[in-house]
Formats: structure tokens, C-alpha cells, sequence
């Protein structure tokens, strides 16, 4: 049966640990020179509802470094923008293609594609998660600090997608994650179901950032409002003053604690330019990781054989 990614909740712990440690072996083949051709002769139809740079660049770019080729479709310029329904698309793309990436507000629309299409369908961002982005950020934070199991994960901000997914990605790898956002901005009821779902799990929603940042290895922001909420841009900055990643914070993480950003930051908003520009190595590495991430999800998703 075909599989997809449609949200890391469908994903087990060793599930994920598995497509990072074949994201890493992507990186090593990449940087050696090394063939990874695995998707020889395949298509990548890509939806976007919603701007991208990094996932469009990275997904089309991983595809052809992988040997394939990707289709951009708007929505806007394809039938889809005219309202042709999601279950006609995913079979029509499956007439055609062997995996499907999608980004779109609602998640129920990506799950309806991939109930309908045969070939693999993957999330690029929806309203409630943004996986491939957080399998960059895991793979991210384990590349620099040798392990994720044991170590805090902070998020400061939005309950947004990428909480939302920081949470479980974190949870399932073993990470303690807390999280700090304004009454009236919390994670998704499911998320937070999931968060409270097993005893072993260590996770905290608190209302301040101090309280969250204590002792935090990794340190992780995103914009106060999100694509699709720019008309409560101004409200949002009202709730959200106070929730910035600024070097008074950093000081209660740990001394080697990192910064994620998924990109793109608004400097002077949720984090300083100082910490930006501080942890601009480790912001510019999770965001290469995105190509890396997303060819191992391609491959496990769409060649069906095991690396070499
Ligand atoms: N982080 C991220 O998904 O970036 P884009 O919106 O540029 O794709
Ligand atoms: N939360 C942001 C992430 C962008 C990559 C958004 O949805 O716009």
C-alpha cells in the first residue's frame, strides 16, 4: 500500500528517526559526489495555495538531484484555483505522477487528496503542521548536538503549524519540549491531546517565556502571523509583544543552546537580529536540511527499495 506524510501524528518515533538518519546518508551522498539517483525516470506534481521559497527550491531541486523531475502547479493557475474538487486532481496527478507534494490552508484537504490519489501525497505546509520543515529542524538539531533524546526543546510564539509539529516531532524523539504563547494562540486541541496522551512524555505550556527558555537546548521561533492571517497582523503584534527571541532570553538557555528559525524571520518582531545573526549558521543549516529531509521522504516514499 502506498504511503504518505501528511503530519508527524501518523508517524512513530523510530519512523522519524529512520528518515533522518536516510536524510543524513542524502547529505553524505550529496556532498561526496556519490550517485543517489533513486528516482530515475519519476514525477513530482507540487501544488502551492500558499508562497513558498525553501520548499519549492528544495523539493525541485531534491527531485532532480534524485534523477526525477518536479511540476510546479499553482493554484491559482491550474483548475484547481477554478474549483476543481481535490478528489478529481488526486486522481487525475495520479494518472500522471509518482508523489504529489501539496501546501494549502486547510489539513483535511491534504488528507482528502491523499485518500483519493494512488500515489504518495506529501504535506508542504498546511494550517495545522508543517512536517518536512521539522524533520529539517531534528535533523538539524541532531547533527549538531550528536543525540535529540534528553534534550529541551523550546518554542516561543504562535501555537501555530510549527508548533504544532515541534511538539510532536519532539515528544516522539524523545525531546522535553515547552512551549510559551499568549492566551488565545495555543497548539492545536489534538496537539496538546497528544502531548498529554503518555505519562513519559515531558512537555509544559506556560504563558511567560522565561518560564520556557530555563535551561532550553534548543531555542526554536516563527512569525506572529502566519500566511492567511495578514489582515490580523496588527492584533497579532499587540499579543505577541513580549513573545521575541532576544539575547535576555538566550541568557536563561543553556550556554550552548541553539536557534531554529524556519524562515522567513521578522527581525525586531519574534526574533532579534542579534540572535538572528548569532545563530545564522545553525538557521541557514536547518534550512539546507529541508532538501536533504525531503529527498529521504521522497525516496522511502516513492522509489519502495532500501538505500544502498
Ligand atoms: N520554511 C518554509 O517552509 O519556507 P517557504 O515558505 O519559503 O517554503
Ligand atoms: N507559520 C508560518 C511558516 C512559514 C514557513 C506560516 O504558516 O506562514
Amino acid at each position: 500500500m502506498k504511503k504518505d506524510l501528511l503530519k508527524l501524528l501518523d508517524l512513530s518515533g523510530e519512523e522519524i528517526l529512520h528518515i533522518l538518519d536516510v536524510a543524513d546518508q542524502m547529505k553524505y551522498n550529496q556532498k561526496h559526489g556519490l550517485p543517489h539517483e533513486y528516482l530515475k525516470g519519476k514525477t513530482l506534481a507540487m501544488i502551492f495555495e500558499k508562497n513558498s521559497t525553501r520548499t519549492r527550491v528544495s523539493f525541485e531541486t531534491g527531485m532532480f538531484q534524485l534523477g526525477g523531475h518536479a511540476i510546479f502547479l499553482s493554484g491559482k493557475e491550474s483548475q484547481i484555483g477554478r474549483g476543481e474538487p481535490v478528489e478529481d486532481t488526486a486522481r487525475v496527478l495520479s494518472r500522471y505522477c509518482d508523489g504529489i507534494m501539496i501546501r494549502t490552508f486547510a489539513q483535511e484537504e491534504v488528507e482528502a487528496l491523499a485518500r483519493h490519489a494512488s500515489i504518495p501525497v506529501i504535506n508542504g505546509l498546511t494550517d495545522f503542521c508543517h512536517p518536512c520543515q521539522v524533520l529539517a529542524d531534528l535533523m538539524t538539531i541532531r547533527e549538531r548536538m550528536a543525540k535529540l533524546e534528553g534534550l529541551k526543546l523550546c518554542f516561543i510564539g504562535d501555537g501555530n503549524n510549527m508548533a504544532n509539529s515541534l511538539i510532536v516531532g519532539g515528544l516522539k524523539c524523545g525531546m522535553e519540549v515547552s512551549v510559551a504563547c499568549p492566551e488565545g494562540y495555543d497548539p492545536d486541541p489534538k496537539v496538546l491531546e497528544f502531548a498529554g496522551s503518555d505519562p513519559a512524555f515531558k512537555f509544559s505550556l506556560v504563558r511567560t517565556p522565561r518560564e520556557a527558555a530555563v535551561d532550553a537546548d534548543v531555542i526554536v521561533t516563527d512569525v506572529w502571523a502566519s500566511m492567511g492571517q495578514e489582515e490580523e497582523k496588527a492584533q497579532r503584534e499587540r499579543a505577541f509583544a513580549g513573545y521575541q527571541v532576544n539575547e535576555e532570553l538566550m541568557a536563561l538557555a543553556h550556554p550552548e543552546c541553539m536557534v531554529q528559525h524556519c524562515l522567513p524571520a521578522h527581525r525586531g518582531e519574534e526574533i532579534t537580529a542579534q540572535v538572528f545573526e548569532d545563530h545564522a549558521q545553525e538557521i541557514f543549516d536547518e534550512a539546507e536540511n529541508r532538501l536533504h529531509a525531503q529527498k529521504a521522504v521522497m525516496y522511502l516514499l516513492m522509489a519502495g527499495e532500501e538505500i544502498g
